[in-house]
């Protein structure tokens, strides 16, 4: 399974890299307001750390970009993800799961511009992006999750469904907004390709009580072993 980082700070984008080797990156208009930097600045400094990390090319290093959600004609978003793309090789345009972003996500792939369709919340909608083609599809677990959903069997039914007609691996599953290690869990169970989540639920994947207690049962015997 991959990890994606879910950040447009390129210090969390660098430290999840250099520890946990994340496998890519997936910001939007949230992201980007959090940054503290203008949309144009915050993913340039993306795409120049990507080069200084020779890190180049989609199929490398992902960085979901998410085009003006104002956006809601076709050729609207399908000229704006064409200014994104032109920027670096390694984004992919993220477009909303409405009519005209799959018109404009269909037009994209045709011209060789990755895509991920986002926004997705059931497994309907994640249908139409893999027949056109879309890199990604981005069904939302942790907003459902807020809502008193459980997502276990939504992520089942697009693994199921992507599997039944061969697009299992070609368009792949991101679980996105994920925010806790069960959700990572519950994905990874599900067969979904990838997660996106914050910095904060990856270190949380890693804190379990028991390994710090074992460890001072183990600092302990360390201390109290014969001494020669
Ligand atoms: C996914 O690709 C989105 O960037 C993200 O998961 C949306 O959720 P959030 O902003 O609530 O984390």
């Amino acid at each position: 399974m991959k990890f994606f980082l879910d950040s447009a700070k390129l210090d969390e984008i660098k430290f999840a890299y250099s520890t946990f080797g994340i496998d890519g990156v997936t910001t939007n208009p949230r992201h980007i307001q959090n940054s503290g930097k203008p949309f144009m600045t915050a993913i340039t400094d993306i795409a120049n750390w990507i080069k200084e990390e020779g890190l180049e090319g989609v199929d490398r290093f992902p960085v979901s970009v998410e085009i003006n959600p104002h956006l809601d004609n076709t050729e609207e978003m399908v000229k704006m993800a064409r200014e994104v793309a032109a920027i670096s090789k390694n984004f992919v345009i993220k477009i909303p799961a409405i009519e005209p972003g799959i018109a404009a996500a269909r037009i994209l792939e045709k011209e060789g511009i990755r895509t991920n369709v986002t926004l997705i919340f059931s497994a309907a909608q994640a249908i139409l992006p893999a027949k056109n083609g879309s890199l990604f599809v981005s069904p939302f677990i942790g907003w459902k999750e807020s809502n008193g959903e459980d997502c276990r069997q939504y992520i089942k039914d697009i693994v199921d469904i992507y599997k039944n007609y061969g697009f299992y691996g070609k368009t792949e599953i991101i679980c996105a907004a994920v925010r806790t290690p069960k959700q990572i869990t519950d994905c990874a169970v599900a067969g979904a390709d990838i997660v996106t989540a914050g910095l904060a639920v990856y270190q949380d994947c890693m804190k379990h009580a028991y390994t710090n207690q074992g460890l001072g049962i183990f600092c302990d015997a360390w201390d109290n072993t014969a001494k020669a």
